[in-house]
């Protein structure tokens, strides 16, 4: 019987025990369904819950036989009366304490079998999930994980609205603008030979805002970015980009603080406290061999380089001998780590070029404590000065990393990150916020033998570094900020450059001649020309946001039709090929891979 579906009384989950004796028209999916010999039970679903349907036979005939043929995933429309479940009571659901006696049934639309079931979570391959993503997003988990993303969406919006920024779009089809990664080209049909990149970030263009007076402006914008592709990055990926002028680092850093507050708040109800601490980058990779470090747990790097000078273990002496620095992590009760747990750690520390994980055991022996295991026998003399030193006592396990600084730093920081889960000191439900400042303005990229931006070519110096731009520019720091919360890259943005003279001082120090930074940023150069004001601003990984708020492992659960590994969407089955016809109009012609 047609059932006025466009007019439902309720949402599935609203209904209470206060509704008792109402009447009601509800629409939604058949989650379940359970025969009982006489009475069917079907748990109807919408996107605020669930509810349970009963069809009695002696109550509508005709509805029980209608229920009787139901499929799980059938839209269905229904009317009824809400009831009492009297001792029948679900805790486990808000709308357990009733149950609707269905008058009248009409079946919307027929599911066919499912390919996997929308109401059980066993054994389905990820790769299944996603090309029925439709399907998944039907779980109710996976409708609150997208409902809480929308929450954390309208705060900023709020938030940024409140704070008097204004959102205004910037352009997918574009120029290359450099971020790190490869880009994404778009060949242009009028233009024959001539290629689009979709935006890495808008952030040229907002800059070119700031110098056309817009003051802040804040915008909820995809970027793409063709590399390599881990849990925590998206080929295509949304960032809350902002920018602010006449700001200095602290300007911003308030600014994101009250956001992350209101994220918190709306998003979660949690109050996190601000300001945020602050460390420099050359202090968290001294401590934890990273420049993003989870602060929740300790088990820091120790420098034991002047120690281990004193001792003939090779493995030392020769990474001193060429400069290099041996340190070392204390993990507090390391010793019941198996040896095939140990043997395990130091395949995958291999796995990322290491030469090997030296180890040892502290033991109380008969006079004083004692080292045991791994490298014991070589460091054995350095025992009590070295347990003084990095604090480790009977029980703890300690690992060494000898070599370039910056590989030690590489190496421990995944041993500790390892450890900490194996071990596992986490604590749970802590959000660690922190700022990371004070980065190197460049690095030394040494396959390219040139320098290259830590962030991007716009970040501005240190104004006192600024001479060291000519004489040492790997001391030049940069007036970057990083937020980092539990050791995940949240946001990062800068103060930029708006002086032409210092860009371009920039641009030849990483290698951009005039002619490069003619053809690729002269509208940026031109800008700065005609009166460009100090500004800095910031951008948000928010599919990273809505990741740590839901506690999920990887961004492809918190984007609704994301990318594989391999960059593929299992749904479209993008990328594809296309027509000859559209190859010709764009003036392309294929080269078979093999040749590439
Ligand atoms: P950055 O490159 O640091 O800065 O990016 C800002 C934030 O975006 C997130 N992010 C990603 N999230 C998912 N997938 C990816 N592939 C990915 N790459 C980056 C991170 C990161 O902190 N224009 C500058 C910002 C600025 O200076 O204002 C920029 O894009 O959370």
């Amino acid at each position: 019987m047609a059932i006025r579906y466009n007019q439902r009384t309720h949402r599935c989950g609203e209904l209470r025990a206060t509704h008792i004796g109402e009447a009601v028209r509800l629409a939604g999916w058949v989650y379940s369904s359970r025969d009982h010999g006489g009475l069917i039970f079907v748990d109807l679903r919408d996107h605020t819950g669930l509810v349970q349907l009963r069809f009695n036979p002696a109550q509508v005939a005709q509805a029980h036989e209608a229920a009787k043929t139901l499929h799980n995933e059938d839209v269905i429309a229904i009317e009824g009366t809400v009831v009492s479940r009297g001792e029948q009571i679900n805790p486990k659901l808000p709308t357990g304490e009733i149950e609707i006696e269905v008058s009248a049934i009409e079946l919307l639309s027929r599911a066919d079998p499912l390919p996997f079931q929308v109401n059980d979570e066993f054994d389905t391959s990820e790769e299944m999930l996603l090309r029925y993503r439709f399907l998944h997003l039907r779980r109710p988990e996976m409708q609150e994980v997208f409902r809480l993303r929308h929450r954390i969406a309208r705060a900023i919006r709020e938030y940024f609205h409140e704070n008097g920024f204004v959102e205004v779009e910037t352009p997918f089809l574009t120029k290359s603008t450099p971020e790190g990664a490869r880009d994404y080209l778009v060949p242009s049909r009028v233009k024959p030979g001539a290629f689009y990149a979709l935006p890495q970030s808008p952030q040229i263009f907002k800059q070119l805002f700031m110098i056309a007076g817009f003051d802040r402006y804040a915008q909820i914008v995809r970027c793409f970015r063709d590399e390599d592709l881990r849990a925590d990055r998206q080929p295509e990926f949304t960032q809350l980009d902002m920018e602010m002028a006449f700001v200095q680092r602290e300007d911003v850093m308030a600014t994101v603080e009250g956001c992350v507050k209101r994220i918190f708040k709306d998003g979660l109800d949690v109050d996190v406290a601000t300001p945020f601490p602050l460390m420099r980058a050359q202090e968290a990779m001294e401590r934890f061999g990273i420049d993003r470090p989870d602060t929740r747990y300790g088990m820091e790097l120790r420098d034991v380089t002047g120690l281990a000078r004193e001792t003939d273990f090779r493995g030392f002496r020769e990474a001193i001998d060429e400069g290099g620095v041996v340190k070392c992590l204390v993990a507090k009760g390391g010793r019941t780590l198996t040896r095939k747990v140990l043997d395990g750690l130091t395949e995958e520390v291999r796995g990322i070029g290491a030469a090997g994980l030296p180890y040892v055991k502290v033991t109380r022996g008969d006079t004083g404590l004692e080292l045991a295991t791994g490298i014991a026998k070589y460091i054995q003399s350095l025992c009590a000065a070295l347990c003084e030193r990095i604090g480790a006592e009977p029980d703890d396990a300690v690992f060494f990393s000898a070599g370039r600084f910056a590989d030690v730093c590489k190496y421990l920081n995944y041993v500790r990150t390892r450890l900490a889960a194996m071990l596992d000191v986490i604590p749970k439900g802590r959000w660690d916020l922190l700022w990371v400042v004070d980065f190197p303005l460049v690095e030394w990229d040494e396959e390219q033998q040139r320098w290259g931006s830590t962030h991007h070519p716009f970040t501005a110096p240190l104004d006192e570094d600024i001479p060291l731009l000519d004489s040492d520019p790997g001391k030049v720091r940069a007036k970057a900020y990083d937020l980092v919360l539990n050791g995940v890259e949240m946001a990062g943005g800068s103060i930029r450059i708006h002086q032409r003279d210092i860009q371009q001082k920039v641009f030849s120090l990483l290698g951009i001649g005039p002619e490069e930074a003619h053809d690729k940023f002269e509208f940026l150069l031109e800008g700065l020309r005609y009166g460009a004001p100090p500004h800095g601003g910031i951008a948000f990984g928010f599919d990273r946001w809505a990741m740590m708020l839901t506690g999920a492992e990887s961004l492809r659960e918190v984007i609704a039709f994301p990318k594989t590994q391999r960059a593929v969407c299992p749904l479209t089955n993008a990328p594809g090929p296309v027509s000859p016809v559209q190859l010709d109009e764009l003036f392309l012609t294929l080269k078979p891979p093999s040749s590439g």
